[in-house]
């Protein structure tokens, strides 16, 4: 299967340029399956709800929807690309995957970073795997990554490759995902954006350096840290079926789950700190 990420400057407010941009990238691109950054189409630092309304879109019937239902079917692959998605009035900071025949499968990101949490609400799809070409993809959106949980419950529903939109501004994200893929052993693709958005006085710059990594923690595909790129390389899913570790072991049939209840019983409180 060849996968890979298109790693490229989306600028802030401007649809019309990303989308050509991202149209013109994705031409003649010969893989099953590419992954953009978070908020591909859009731009990142909004400063107000208004200044979403336009460039919004419901995730299955939309301009954007077709704008990347045409290029899937066109290129015959599929894409996984992060939009502002509008329900009602609602924002959600999500990811589509669009199939070549033009189905939409919908993941609304669940950890806000920063102040995300002033304009979106959280996800409330769950963490969920897609079938395509045999093989199962999970979303999951930048901030998901510093949560072991996001990766691991798309592990154990089966994910053979995480499919991780981002707009990454710290530098740690690229470094954890090799513990993320070794401890699920999975492959996951973390397609990063680079540049910078500029709103007002405030201004926040994005880190590049998308990669693929292997279920065995190999860097498969590297980007630099301020270019556009698009980077695809052979892959087998099936790498990441075999969850044994050696003849006593098994990453998921060793877990210990009758001492894991605290993981989602257990609330954070003032007095820990
Ligand atoms: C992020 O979640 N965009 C850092």
């Amino acid at each position: 299967m060849r996968v890979g990420f298109l790693q490229f400057y989306p600028r802030l407010f401007e649809e019309q340029k990303n989308l050509h941009r991202i149209d013109k990238l994705l031409t003649d691109v010969n893989a099953d399956l590419i992954v953009l950054p978070e908020l591909a189409t859009s731009g990142y630092l909004f400063a107000n709800k208004d200044e979403m309304k336009y460039l919004s879109a419901s995730a299955k019937q939309s301009r954007i929807a077709d704008f990347f239902r045409n290029i899937a079917k066109r290129e015959n692959i599929a894409i996984v690309v992060g939009i502002l998605e509008q329900d009602k009035e609602i924002y959600y900071n999500s990811s589509i995957l669009v199939y070549p025949d033009g189905k939409i499968e919908l993941y609304r990101k669940t950890h806000l970073f920063y102040k995300e949490k002033l304009l979106f609400a959280p996800g409330n799809t769950g963490f969920n795997v897609f079938n395509y070409q045999e093989v199962k993809l999970g979303l999951m959106i930048c901030f998901d990554w510093i949560f072991p949980e996001s990766a691991r419950i798309l592990a154990l529903k089966g994910a053979d490759v995480i499919c991780h939109s981002a707009n990454l501004v710290m530098p740690y994200c690229q470094k954890a995902m090799y513990a993320r893929a070794i401890e699920n052993n999975v492959f996951i693709i973390t397609a990063n954006r680079i540049g910078s958005d500029k709103n007002r006085s405030s201004e926040l710059y994005f880190t590049g350096a998308s990669q693929i990594m292997s279920p065995k923690g190999e860097i498969l595909a590297s980007a630099s840290i301020d270019k556009e790129e698009i980077r695809i390389v052979d892959i087998d899913p099936q790498e990441a079926r075999n969850k044994n570790i050696n003849e006593y072991n098994h990453l998921f049939k060793d877990r210990r789950t009758d001492l894991y209840s605290e993981l989602s019983t257990y609330r954070f409180s003032q007095k820990n700190e």
